[in-house]
């Protein structure tokens, strides 16, 4: 099939054509909107003497004019099949004027030029300017713009672009124009334009250099209120990525839009962020204290690309993770330089785990810099992303922070405003370090999450204690044979009375370069513990030999917080394992004297952090644990984690009540860390209590929700009753609703909630809501939360036996795909895991899939993932 024809990195040639200068111009009509580009073109110096005619990437639009060099040009002198356009006959210098006419309000895509509610706004990233304009549309292809932009003053009053402004004035009939110049080159992918009737707070920063920016952030007017937060956290950015990477921001503005609909969480577009919402408002009243938390994230996040990604950009999109992998680094140390490094650390591995690790062994398994995609947008993934920041983070372990910096400011000197490759990162890395990473470079080019099993074997009378790490990574359809992996291992030896022992023989930092590796430690007291893989030293799985004992012991006593909720992980896991096996064997259910100790211990211990507890006392989620099952049984896994947590909440009654008593006193408004850390413990324990169901529990839950205080209460009050009981439910849902019908991010988390609900009526319910005035499969984040809620996050009743929830999703699959490729083929992954589930639901996964196969016009994103999944 050619239309969905894969694209090889070993194909990569450079552009035969490149483009000096772009000028734009948008007239924006009540329903249409004109584009005319103007493109400087020259052909490239390495093809100097050939005669090939030009050829630029195009969407599905009609052309209206073209003239090259100002003549205009007949029909028959290019050719434009809404794939490409190709001129006849090519000079080595050119420049082009191609009209061209958009419908942005019918582009429900979300991709090029569209509108989101009352605003224009674009998306280019990855392969979207194309539809647009036609336009060389890949990364290495770095040109200056301008834009100019034509509007009605009163439906458009803000017509924002890339740069700077430097014209404005107005026109006849109520209309008024503006044009902005970028002084930087960038590839198309990062071109912006937004146009509505948009409100902005505004600041300024001062850089180290003397020079203020002035900067803006823009919604709509009843939104405008509550950007102060992601105001805060620009501003925390733009500090943070001067003291730790000495980067300066380079513009005079910068301006970040927030919109209702769109296909990402953000995007970095040079000077003129666009944002997803939900990343930029946020008050107390009506966002949670994650909420905050992921703000202070993506903002983070989309302005460190300024220099990772804009000003050292991509050659081709095989090298995604050369700005997503180091950007991911560069947002979670700005979050924890910032706020908990242990608890920011749990965070990103529990992400890891969830999402990654079944990825890289499942049908989308592909390196952090992949070979082939048909649709890149379909690469926009967990590899590319985490694990691509985790092989930043073991970069920097291996290299320590000072020479780490000084490889990124040889990357910066050396690779300003040019377009690279993920070696070029790598060159400068070794050179500074005068190190070699021939070995490493294989954790980008090969697929996998390696297994490292470690074992001990101890001489009392020697002293001698002898670790054996062996490594594996199994063949998938990447490559056959995999090689060993460089792996660094963190390391430190815990005494038996919980200290560290000093190591004068051996470095902390242990270095796996083979399949196996021994290493030999002497003069080791008995009843030493190996604390391995500290802070999660690499992107492993790894299987140990700890009793669980020894499990406890590491769990109270570890001086790395990462293990020590680590090995509480561990236990929770094991525990859950052998209630599965009983629960298949129709066994007797005992829960283990051992981890009711140690949650003795740990919510006793006036000393410990809360935010740290109440992430080491949360039992892993049900698609978390799936993942340690050779085969996933999703009913038995559901039910074993309800009696365990119900054992626990029975065995433990009077702390987790007193939890709830002591931790129930933070200020409200107060995202300081003490109170977001208090609100977390305090939710935690209350989830717990309402696991017994009784009325003493219910009404303490529902009480809860009634008289919460904060959005982060009231939302965590929702969806403990919302697993508790379906009368309890649905009062507190509809009185919810009642409450914030007015604010569409609000209203995404009650249907997220009635997604994800365990309880019985919940299939019925989430079929309804489907036809609710509220729903609509053209807004993403409705479609995330009440769809992708439901397949993603609540396995029992996506899995259920009849198969209903499979159907029902698979409908909606194909519904989406003839509105929106990017998220219908994002929903189609929730099969991804098919083969690992038992015969009935695989089975009946299959034909799911299957059903998807032979439904007619596939999109090539649909078609990717489907075909994968079956391959
Ligand atoms: N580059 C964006 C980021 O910061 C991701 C992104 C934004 C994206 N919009 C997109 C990815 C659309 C795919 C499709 O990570
Ligand atoms: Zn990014």
């Amino acid at each position: 099939m050619t239309s969905h024809a894969p694209k090889f990195l070993k194909d990569h040639t450079p552009p035969e054509f490149l483009i000096d200068q772009a000028d734009l111009v948008f007239d924006i009509q009540k329903n249409s909107t004109w584009v005319v580009s103007s493109l400087k073109l020259r052909r490239n110096t390495l093809f100097t003497g050939k005669k090939s005619p030009l050829v630029l990437h195009m969407g599905d639009y009609e052309i209206q004019s073209v003239t090259a060099d100002g003549i205009p040009l007949q029909t028959h002198e290019y050719n434009a099949d809404g794939r490409h356009f190709q001129l006849t006959d090519t000079k080595d210098h050119v420049s082009l004027d191609i009209g061209v006419v958009l419908y942005p309000k019918k582009n429900t895509r979300l991709e090029g030029l569209y509108k989101s509610n009352h605003i224009f706004c674009t998306q280019c990233e990855a392969e979207g300017f194309r539809q647009i304009t036609p336009f060389l549309d890949r990364p290495d292809i770095m040109t200056t713009y301008s834009c100019t932009i034509i509007a009605d003053k009163k439906e458009c009053p803000v017509l924002l672009s890339n740069g700077n402004l430097v014209d404005s004035g107005d026109l006849e009939g109520n209309r008024h124009y503006v044009r902005w110049e970028d002084p930087f080159k960038k590839p198309s992918y990062l071109f912006a334009l937004v146009a509505g009737d948009l409100c902005n707070i505004q600041d300024k920063f001062i850089t180290g250099s003397g020079k203020k920016v002035t900067l803006k952030i823009f919604a709509e007017q009843n939104n405008v209120e509550k950007c102060r937060h992601a105001m805060a956290c620009l501003k925390q950015a733009m500090q943070w990525d001067q003291d730790r990477f000495n980067l300066r921001y380079d513009l005079d503005t910068y301006q970040i839009v927030a919109i209702d609909d769109f296909n990402a969480g953000a995007m970095e577009n040079k000077g003129l962020n666009i944002f997803n919402a939900k990343y930029v408002l946020a008050d107390p009243k009506s966002a949670t204290d994650e909420d905050f938390m992921n703000i202070q994230k993506v903002i983070g996040h989309e302005y460190f690309h300024n220099w990772t990604g804009n000003r050292v950009t991509l050659k081709n999109w095989f090298q995604l993770s050369l700005k997503e992998g180091l950007t991911v680094f560069r947002d979670q140390e700005f979050s924890s330089d910032l706020n908990s490094r242990s608890v920011e650390r749990i965070a990103n591995v529990k992400k890891l785990r969830m999402f990654q690790f079944p990825e890289d062994s499942g049908p989308m398994a592909h390196p952090v810099r992949p070979d082939s995609y048909i649709k890149m947008d379909n690469f926009y993934t967990m590899t590319v992303y985490e694990k691509g920041a985790e092989l930043i983070r073991m970069i920097h372990q291996l290299l320590g922070e000072t020479t780490f910096q000084e490889g990124m400011t040889l990357y910066f000197k050396r690779f300003d405003g040019m377009a690279v490759t993920i070696e070029d990162f790598l060159s400068v890395m070794a050179q500074a370090s005068q190190s070699d990473l021939t070995q490493f470079k294989l954790w980008y080019t090969q697929s996998g999450t390696p297994m490292v099993a470690m074992d001990r074997s101890y001489d009392p009378d020697t002293q001698k204690l002898t670790l054996t790490f062996t490594q594996q990574t199994l063949p998938d359809r990447n490559q056959d044979i995999k090689l060993p992996l460089h792996i660094p291992v963190q390391f430190a030896l815990i005494d038996a009375a919980g200290n560290e022992a000093t190591l004068q023989e051996h470095p902390s930092l242990l270095q796996l370069k083979e399949a196996t590796h021994t290493f030999v430690f002497e003069h080791v007291k008995p009843g030493t513990l190996p604390s391995v893989f500290r802070q999660f030293s690499a992107p492993v799985r790894v299987k140990n030999d700890l009793s669980d004992d020894e499990l406890a012991f590491l769990m109270a006593h570890d001086t790395d917080d990462f293990n020590r909720w680590d090995a509480a992980q561990t236990l929770f896991v094991k525990q859950i394992q052998q209630l599965v096996a009983a629960i298949r064997l129709k066994q007797p259910l005992v829960i283990s004297p051992n981890l009711v100790q140690a949650f003795e211990t740990a919510l006793s211990d006036p000393a410990s952090d809360r935010a740290f507890i109440a992430r080491a006392l949360a039992i892993p989620q049900e698609t978390e644990l799936a993942d340690h099952f050779e085969t996933i049984d999703v009913a038995a896994i559901h039910r074993a984690r309800g009696v365990l947590k119900k054992g626990l909440a029975a065995a433990l009654e009077p702390m987790f009540m007193e939890t709830i008593e002591t931790c129930g006193k933070s200020d409200p408004d107060s995202i300081s860390f003490q109170n977001i850390a208090d609100r977390s413990l305090r939710n935690l324990a209350l989830s717990y209590m309402s696991s017994l169901g009784i009325q003493k529990t219910n009404d303490l839950v529902f009480n809860a929700f009634m008289t919460a205080r904060n959005m982060t209460d009231e939302f965590a009050a929702l969806k403990i009753v919302s697993q508790t009981d379906v009368a309890l439910k649905r009062a507190s849902a509809e009185q919810f609703y009642k409450k914030w019908c007015h604010d569409k991010l609000v209203i995404d988390k009650w249907f997220y909630v009635e997604a994800c609900s365990p309880l019985s009526d919940t299939f019925e319910t989430v079929v309804c809501l489907t036809a609710h005035p509220d729903f609509s499969l053209t807004s993403p984040n409705r479609v995330r939360a009440l769809i992708y809620g439901f397949a993603m996050n609540n396995p029992v009743h996506f899995h259920e036996k009849t198969g209903r929830g499979y159907t029902f999703v698979t409908d909606q699959i194909l519904e989406l795909d003839r509105i929106n490729h990017q998220i219908a083929a994002r929903l189609a992954a929730c099969f991804n895991q098919w083969k690992k589930h038992e015969p009935v639901r695989r089975s009946l996964m299959k034909n799911s899939l299957e059903t998807l196969m032979n439904s007619p016009k596939l999109s090539s994103n649909l078609y990717e993932i489907v075909s994968r999944a079956l391959a």
